[in-house]
C-alpha cells in the first residue's frame, strides 16, 4: 500500500497513472497532459530525455553506488570540481546528499558547528523568514514557516532557536540589532519564496542580508533547492549576492535521481579543518555522492550550459508577461512573475476548487495548493505548448 504525500490518505481522489513520459508530456492509458510544474519543480530538461538516460545507463554499466566512507569515485569527483569552477567566488566545497531537506539540514548543522568549533556555544539561533519553506525533515520544519507543521512542533515544544521576519530591511535590520550575538545563520529561498505561496522579492534584501552578515559575523545560507538553476531568470542568486553556504537539489540531477549538495565557502570550510577530530563535521547519508546521481547530474549541467538554456528561461518569462498581460478578475489577489514562475494568488482560496481536474481535461497537469495557482515549466517546453498551460489558468476565471 503506497502513502501518498501531504494527503489525507481516506479522502484523497486516485492519482493519475503515468504510464509513460517524454519531453514535457506525461502519459497516462487515457491520453497526455502536458507537466507544468516539472514535478515539484526538478524536471528541467524534460522526461526521458535520450542525454541524460545515457549518462545514467553508462555509469550503471560501471557501478551504480559506492559510499564516499573511505571510498571515492570519478563522477563525484567530476561534479564536485564542475560546481567549484562553475559557482560563484569561494563556493569550493560540496557536501552531497540524497534530498533537498537533507542538504538543509546539513546546511543548518554546518552553520551551527562552525560557531561550536570556534567555542561560540550560545549560537542556537536561526533567522528565518516568514512563509520559508527548507523541507519536512525537524529542523528544515522549524527553519520553515508552515502553518501546516506547526501543530506538530508545537507537540515538541516551543520553536525557541527560530526568529521569522518579512521579507522587508527594516524588520532585518532590526531583528539583527536585537539578535545577532546569539545567531548562527540567516537562512532564505532567495528572491522567491516557493511552498510559502510563490512569494517574489527584491534582491535589494538580500544585499543588505549580506552587510549585516557580515557586519556581525553571521553566516548567510541560501537555500537554492527550488530557485538553482534558472528559476528566478538568474543561473543563481548566488550569481547575485554570494552566500556563505548554497544548497542546491531538484534539478541538480534534471529532476532524474534525488540528490542535493551543500555548497560551503572557503570560510565555512576552515572553519573544521583543523587536527582536531572533533572538528570534524558528523554527517554522512548513504547515498551521498551516488555515482548514478553524479553522472545524471553532470550531463545536466552540460545541457544546461550548452544548449543556452537561459535564453531559453528569459523566453519563458517573455511569453508569460505577454500572456498574462491583463488578466484580471475579482476573485484574483495579485498575478506573479519571476523567470520560469508564474503564480495566480486568489482571495479564496475555494476559487481553485476543481482547477485540477478542469486542467487534465484539457491537457494540463497541474496541482495547485492554498491560494496559489502556478506553473513551472520545463525549460525545454515549445511556445504553443506554454500557451497551453496559460490559457488553461486564464480560461478558469472566464468559465
Ligand atoms: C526551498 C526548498 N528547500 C528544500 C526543499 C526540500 O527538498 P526535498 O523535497 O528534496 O527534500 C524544497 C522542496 O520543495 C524546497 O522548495
Amino acid at each position: 500500500m503506497i502513502w501518498y504525500p501531504y494527503e489525507q490518505m481516506k479522502t484523497m481522489r486516485d492519482p493519475y497513472e503515468i504510464v509513460d513520459a517524454e519531453g514535457v508530456w506525461l502519459y497516462t492509458k487515457e491520453g497526455r497532459m502536458i507537466d507544468s510544474i516539472s514535478s515539484w519543480w526538478s524536471v528541467i530538461h524534460g522526461y526521458r530525455h535520450p542525454a541524460l538516460t545515457e549518462a545514467i545507463v553508462k555509469q550503471a554499466r560501471q557501478f551504480s553506488h559506492v559510499m564516499l566512507g573511505g571510498l571515492t569515485h570519478e563522477p563525484v569527483r567530476r561534479l564536485s570540481d564542475k560546481l567549484a569552477e562553475w559557482l560563484p567566488g569561494d563556493l569550493d566545497y560540496c557536501f552531497f546528499s540524497d534530498s533537498g531537506s537533507v542538504g538543509v539540514e546539513v546546511a543548518l548543522k554546518m552553520a551551527l558547528q562552525y560557531f561550536i568549533n570556534r567555542g561560540e556555544r550560545q549560537r542556537t539561533g536561526i533567522l528565518s523568514l516568514t512563509h520559508a519553506y527548507h523541507g519536512d525533515t525537524f529542523k528544515t520544519m522549524e527553519a520553515g514557516d508552515d502553518e501546516d507543521y506547526h501543530f506538530i512542533l508545537e507537540a515538541c515544544g516551543e520553536k525557541k532557536d527560530v526568529i521569522h521576519i518579512p521579507t522587508e530591511i527594516p524588520a532585518l535590520e532590526d531583528a539583527f540589532a536585537r539578535f545577532h550575538t546569539k545567531l548562527n545563520c540567516l537562512i532564505v529561498e532567495p528572491l522567491l519564496q516557493g511552498a510559502g505561496g510563490m512569494r517574489m522579492y527584491d534582491v535589494s534584501f538580500l544585499k543588505r542580508a549580506r552587510q549585516l552578515c557580515d557586519r556581525y559575523g553571521i553566516l548567510l545560507i541560501f537555500d537554492e533547492v527550488a530557485t538553482g538553476f534558472g528559476r528566478t531568470g538568474n543561473r543563481f542568486v548566488a550569481d547575485l549576492v554570494q552566500p556563505d553556504i548554497l544548497v542546491l537539489g531538484k534539478a541538480l540531477t534534471g529532476g532524474y535521481i534525488g540528490h542535493a549538495v551543500t555548497v560551503a565557502n572557503r570560510k565555512v570550510y576552515e572553519g573544521f579543518y583543523s587536527d582536531d577530530p572533533a572538528h570534524a563535521l558528523m554527517h554522512g547519508p548513504t547515498f551521498m555522492g551516488n555515482a548514478l546521481a553524479c553522472s545524471a547530474a553532470l550531463k545536466s549541467i552540460e545541457l544546461f550550459e550548452t544548449e543556452g538554456y537561459m535564453d531559453r528561461i528569459a523566453g519563458i518569462t517573455e511569453i508569460t508577461r505577454r500572456e498574462m498581460e491583463g488578466l484580471s478578475d475579482p476573485r484574483i489577489e495579485e498575478v506573479r512573475i519571476l523567470g520560469g514562475c508564474v503564480c495566480v494568488e486568489v482571495k479564496d482560496a475555494k476559487t481553485l476548487q476543481g482547477y485540477q481536474q478542469y486542467a487534465k481535461e484539457r491537457g494540463v497537469f497541474s496541482r495547485p495548493f492554498l491560494n496559489y495557482l502556478y506553473a513551472m515549466v520545463p525549460y525545454v517546453i515549445l511556445e504553443e505548448e506554454l500557451i497551453c498551460v496559460l490559457d488553461c489558468m486564464k480560461d478558469w476565471f472566464r468559465r
